[in-house]
């Protein structure tokens, strides 16, 4: 039996939970958007060809930003050809994932479906074959009220009122060769700077996200980061992030401990961002975003059932593309991938879980059939719904496991909230070992616990194994019951406790009553 003893103090806080931290992302790639968000002769959709089904879930998931329209795919997009009358559309080639694109979804579509999803719009410009140019002009034609050739032709086209679009990322990837208009820090650095002073001079209250490394193993990682910010400081407010993560050759404690390299990358960045402040004698601090982050099976761009990499399938619209099964231990992943987030939320202030519906997602969809919620919807969906008020600091002394590819890691892992206006406190709690239960002793300092409000697991189901997933034919097999057994006693000497068991590989949520003592 693997044991943990945790101990939690109420004053000792990281800051208020960011609550874009449980943002998603919706590329134009795959059937995200077309049959994913979109499908307009679906059983359920609106007047405006949403899906229901998937709003529904999307709601409940409770995603509370949405990156959009890409990912590689901005890096060729213009923008215009997604807005006016949807029959005089451009098609084009998409060569960022080698598709046909018909445009028949848009800037006001994607304005109209946040609308009734209940999701802040982050957009992303092209910085690959575009620049200064394109960019301001979008800025003007979402966000200027009117009176201008752009902002009337907004209204024009069915929009009176501007999107108010705050959030801009510039750009997407661009210190990747495989990105369509590839630059170096310089380039890029310089390009951002100057993208981002025009798009502020038509809308000064933007927030603008800088592209930082496409994972932490990039050979520009660091001085990427720093040549960017050395460019342009004063222009933005968030350097990004991305890292997606999988198990390799049947390792699965290393998949297991994948928030370690989580952890390493978002430290190095902030050091890294903090190093340029020290340098320019600059008083604001850049915060981060990791607007891409999932588990992924990058074993080519096919999927399972059609394994032919996209571009030999010749061009194709909206075809099936890494649309991954996620299994239990993928969702313990993410799990704890959410938990390193929320343990940065004093630097990490925004997070998009990539992608939203088919591709690499929490949600799947099929043509005219159903949707449904895979094994990694729960972990985010909790904590999306319960982590409020101010992140708490967790110290953990917890047996540990050896891996290969991460060193060592805690077995059990942790993060907490605690909201004082409703009076709550939630945990959310991962067991990475493959074969052992966990026995955790949590000691809440200054809190006395009057009830258990919600406890909840995310394990292996019965007959089943660590690989079980839900699909079409199986329904929903993986899924949260009811985590049995959790004990606490009141707040003696100042502090409450609670003791649980989690079964082996397994992911828990404990929310309880608390009061300050
Ligand atoms: O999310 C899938 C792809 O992964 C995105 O288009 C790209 O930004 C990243 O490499």
């Amino acid at each position: 039996m693997t044991r943990a003893r945790i101990t939690i103090d109420r004053d000792f806080t990281i800051g208020e939970v960011p609550r874009r931290l449980f943002g998603s992302f919706v590329e134009h790639m795959g059937r995200c958007v077309y049959t994913g968000i979109y499908e307009p002769g679906h059983p359920t959709a609106t007047e405006e060809g949403f899906r229901q089904d998937v709003l529904d879930l999307t709601k409940e998931l409770g995603a509370t930003v949405v990156r959009y329209p890409g990912g590689n795919f901005v890096s060729g997009y213009n923008w215009e050809d997604g807005v006016g009358p949807v029959d005089q559309r451009p098609r084009r080639l998409d060569g960022a994932w080698h598709t046909l694109e018909s445009n028949a979804f848009g800037l006001h579509e994607f304005m109209s479906w946040s609308k009734l999803a209940g999701v802040e719009v982050m957009e992303a410009i092209n910085l690959g074959t575009r620049g200064v140019d394109a960019a301001r002009e979008l800025v003007e034609y979402a966000n200027h009220p009117g009176g201008t050739y752009l902002s009337d032709l907004r209204r024009k086209n069915g929009a009176a009122e501007p999107f108010d679009i705050k959030l801009w990322c510039l750009g997407n990837e661009l210190d990747g060769p495989w990105q369509i208009g590839h630059k170096t820090a310089d380039e890029y650095g310089r390009l951002a700077q100057e993208t981002g002073k025009a798009m502020r001079f038509v809308d000064p209250d933007i927030e603008l996200v800088a592209v930082g490394s496409s994972n932490s193993g990039m050979p520009t990682f660091g001085e990427w980061e720093y040549t960017v910010l050395s460019h342009a400081y004063d222009e933005v407010d968030y350097m990004s992030l991305h890292a997606y993560y999988q198990e390799h050759d049947g390792d699965a404690k290393s998949f297991l401990a994948s928030a370690v390299d989580m952890d390493y990358f978002i430290e190095s960045v902030i050091a890294t961002t903090d190093a340029v402040r020290a340098r320019g004698k600059h008083k604001k601090h850049i915060n981060l975003s990791f607007d891409e982050w999932n588990v992924w099976y990058q074993r080519g761009l096919g999927t399972d059932d059609q394994p032919a990499a996209v571009s030999k399938a010749g061009w194709r619209e909206h075809p099936r593309v890494i649309e991954d099964a996620y299994n239990v231990t993928d969702a313990v992943v993410v799990g704890t991938l959410l938990n390193s987030l929320l343990r940065h939320g004093d630097r990490v202030k925004i997070a998009n879980q990539a992608q939203l519906v088919n591709v690499i997602a929490p949600i799947r969809s099929e043509e005219n059939g159903p949707a449904w919620r895979q094994s990694i919807f729960w972990p985010f969906a909790r904590m999306a719904e319960l982590a409020r008020g101010q992140i708490l600091r967790t110290s953990v002394d917890s047996d540990r496991i050896d891996t290969a590819q991460f060193g060592d890691a805690d077995l059990v892992d942790i993060s907490a909230t605690w909201d004082e206006e409703n009076g709550r406190a939630a945990f959310f709690v991962a067991n990475r070992g493959l074969d052992e239960a966990a026995q955790v002793d949590l000691a809440l300092r200054g809190f006395s616990v009057s009830r258990v409000t919600r406890a909840e697991v995310l394990r292996v189901p019965n007959g089943a194994d660590r690989f079980a997933t839900n699909n079409q034919a199986a329904g929903e097999q993986v899924g949260l019951v009811p985590l049995e057994g959790v004990q606490h006693d009141g707040g003696q000497q100042g502090a409450g406790r609670l003791t649980f068991s989690l079964p082996a590989l397994s992911w828990a949520v404990i929310e309880v009553e608390v009061a300050v003592v």
